[in-house]
């Protein structure tokens, strides 16, 4: 195979950066600073081929700095495409491809970690004991809730979605209802049962988990109309993407204790995190971890490479998008 020349927007896990000097040269972005949209835009007027990742925003200012001449595909690294412009890709003949499945089981464990820390209030009871405030062992204080019976409402049942629910099902005895816009059979789910709206789930669930994708007409789909429409006693859990939520009407739920808890590993501008939730004691947060264990991380390295040699040895990437 030629050596392609192929830019790469962040720091990457060193089995994938070694592969990928093996097949192309390679810019590495050692340093691990995020590229500016000047940088992204030289880099597409440079390079084959860019390998970047959630946070590089992949407009059409971006992608049309590649002038037809360089940069024929964009691999990122990651599930979620909504940073990549799919439409001006299309217009410029831009491949662009993702690394869907190898990130399901994490993502969907660490939704597993976000119900039982916000149901268990685990946060929330480590933080009393940093204080020093626990006086020992008690009966009554600060009890949380058990999942075993309890329904959880997945919207969005794809891969990871489905994952949680089988998580949830047989590991913890939950019930489970869905929601898909399009119709789907959820066989890997005993019992589970779809559901004509998401109104229906928000009032049915004792637990919420959102598997959609983000910055699309689903932006605020979980809005106060919606949250309103929880029961008190319950809980709601964002994987996906952090506009999903409005995070305004979400405070404010929490604030007033409209809902019992949630656990959020995405937000509305990353890596902003507002200041009323970071006071909120009933709220758990993470920085965008859903996929960071060192084997997903290699696993959607390889992915990407993966894609980037079956393009440039003329073959169609597994996971093409555009
Ligand atoms: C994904 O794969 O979409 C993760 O959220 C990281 O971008």
């Amino acid at each position: 195979m030629s050596r392609h020349r192929i830019i790469v927007t962040r720091k990457l896990p060193e089995s994938v950066e070694s592969r990928l000097k093996s097949l192309f040269t390679v810019a590495l972005n050692t340093s691990d600073v995020p590229f500016t949209q000047d940088k992204l835009s030289k880099a597409m007027a440079k390079a084959d081929g860019v390998l970047c990742t959630f946070g590089d925003r992949m407009d059409a200012d971006v992608l049309r700095a590649s002038g037809g001449r360089s940069a024929r595909i964009v691999a990122n690294f990651g599930v979620g495409t909504n940073h990549i412009d799919l439409d001006v890709a299309g217009e410029e003949g831009i491949a662009v491809t993702n690394t869907p499945d190898v990130l399901d089981d994490s993502t969907a464990d660490l939704a597993m970690a976000l119900i039982l820390n916000s149901t268990r209030r685990i946060w929330m009871q480590e933080n009393r004991l940093r204080r020093g405030e626990w006086q020992g062992f008690d009966i009554t204080s600060g009890l949380g809730s058990s999942l075993r019976g309890k329904t959880l409402g997945v919207i969005g049942m794809g891969r990871i979605g489905t994952a949680l629910a089988v998580r949830a099902y047989f590991g913890f005895g939950m019930k489970v209802i869905y929601y898909n816009r399009s119709k789907v059979f959820a066989a890997a789910v005993p019992e589970a049962r779809s559901v004509d709206s998401i109104d229906i789930l928000m009032e049915m669930s004792d637990v919420i988990s959102l598997h959609v994708p983000g910055h699309t007409e689903n932006r605020h789909l979980i809005g106060a109309e919606r949250l309103a429409l929880m029961k008190p006693t319950a809980h709601l859990v964002n994987t996906s993407r952090g506009d999903v939520i409005d995070e305004a009407a979400l405070i404010k739920a929490l604030q007033n204790g409209e809902i019992t808890g949630a656990g959020l590993d995405v937000f509305e501008q990353e890596p902003k995190v507002p200041a009323e939730l970071l006071a909120l004691e009933n709220v758990t947060l993470l920085p965008h971890i859903g996929s960071a264990t060192l084997e997903t991380r290699i696993a959607m390295g390889m992915r990407a490479v993966d894609n980037l040699e079956a393009y440039f040895s003329g073959k169609t990437p597994l996971d093409m998008m555009v």
